[in-house]
């Protein structure tokens, strides 16, 4: 499968270092970019990066449009009138297929950067999920992690909020636990931040050994102890009402953008 990244920024460069992993070969990557900077970087990876000019139908399979969303419309334009006929596999957030120039030749895809440690979840989506280039998205992207295929495309505003958005959520919980621990283990950095590493690989190896979060709450748990001291603090917070409603604020951000474009 020939693919080419137009925009080769954080997410396009999460989804091809997991595909450099599982031996795609850097000769069927295309990159088309123009920041200086990440140019450089995907040149260090032996990435050949062209110009969209040298762009033409049947060259790619699939051509994966990942810039920001303010970018995404007026490159799609560029993609059909240089390719009308190649496939367009789109990851920008919030903006409808029916928002594209040529919709029945785009699929949506919601990726995640764990692509890079082929851990990735993407949500996919098209009007057409018999088209082949579906089944290739398919393809593509089960080999940086799980995909999971949307049956409405309103579902993707929120998978992205829980999926897409949601690891920065949980990065944000955890960079509360890395600074209480530096805090306590002050002018250690490097040291509270190995102990960080093993403590949050460790969940998920636990997660893996139970499968469900109150057995394994209730292993850490006693009553009248410490952590049930700490879980009642975050009931009484409403901890549950809190995730529920940056979900919601994603959600929402992500059908605003659609409106705005
Ligand atoms: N990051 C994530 O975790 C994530 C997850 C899911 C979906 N997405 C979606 O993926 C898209 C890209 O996000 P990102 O974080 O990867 O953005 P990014 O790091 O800014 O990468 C986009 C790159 O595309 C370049 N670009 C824009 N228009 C171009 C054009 N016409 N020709 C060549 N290069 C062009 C940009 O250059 P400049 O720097 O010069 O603008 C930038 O280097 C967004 O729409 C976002 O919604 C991102």
């Amino acid at each position: 499968m020939k693919i080419c990244f137009l925009g080769a920024g954080n997410i396009a460069q999460a989804i091809i270092s997991g595909l450099l992993k599982v031996n795609v070969s850097p000769r069927d990557i295309v990159c088309i970019e123009r920041n200086l900077e990440k140019i450089a970087l995907l040149e260090s990876q032996q990435l050949s990066v062209q110009p969209l000019a040298s762009v033409s139908d049947n060259m790619f399979d699939l051509i994966v449009l990942a810039v920001k969303p303010k970018d995404a419309i007026a490159a799609a334009q560029d993609i059909t009138r240089i390719a009308p006929h190649t496939p367009i596999l789109t990851l920008v957030a919030g903006i409808e297929i029916a928002q594209y120039p040529n919709p029945q030749l785009v699929i949506r895809a919601m990726p995640n950067t764990a692509s890079t440690y082929n851990k990735g979840i993407t949500a996919l989506y098209s009007d057409n999920q018999m088209l082949h280039a579906f089944q290739q998205s398919v393809e593509l992207l089960e080999k940086v992690g799980h995909v999971m295929v949307m049956k409405k495309e309103d579902d993707l505003h929120v998978f992205t909020s829980i999926i897409g958005s949601g690891q920065a959520f949980l990065f944000r919980i955890l960079n509360i636990y890395l600074n209480e621990l530096k805090i306590l283990n002050k002018g250690n950095d490097e040291e509270s931040i190995a102990m960080f590493k093993d403590f949050v690989g460790s969940l998920g190896d636990l997660f893996n050994q139970d499968r469900d979060f109150e057995t394994l709450i209730n292993k850490i748990k006693s009553p009248g102890g410490t952590t049930q001291a700490g879980l009642e603090s975050l009931e009484k917070n409403n901890i549950e009402s809190v995730f529920k409603e940056a979900f919601k604020a994603a959600e929402h951000r992500s059908i605003e953008i659609n409106n705005e474009n």
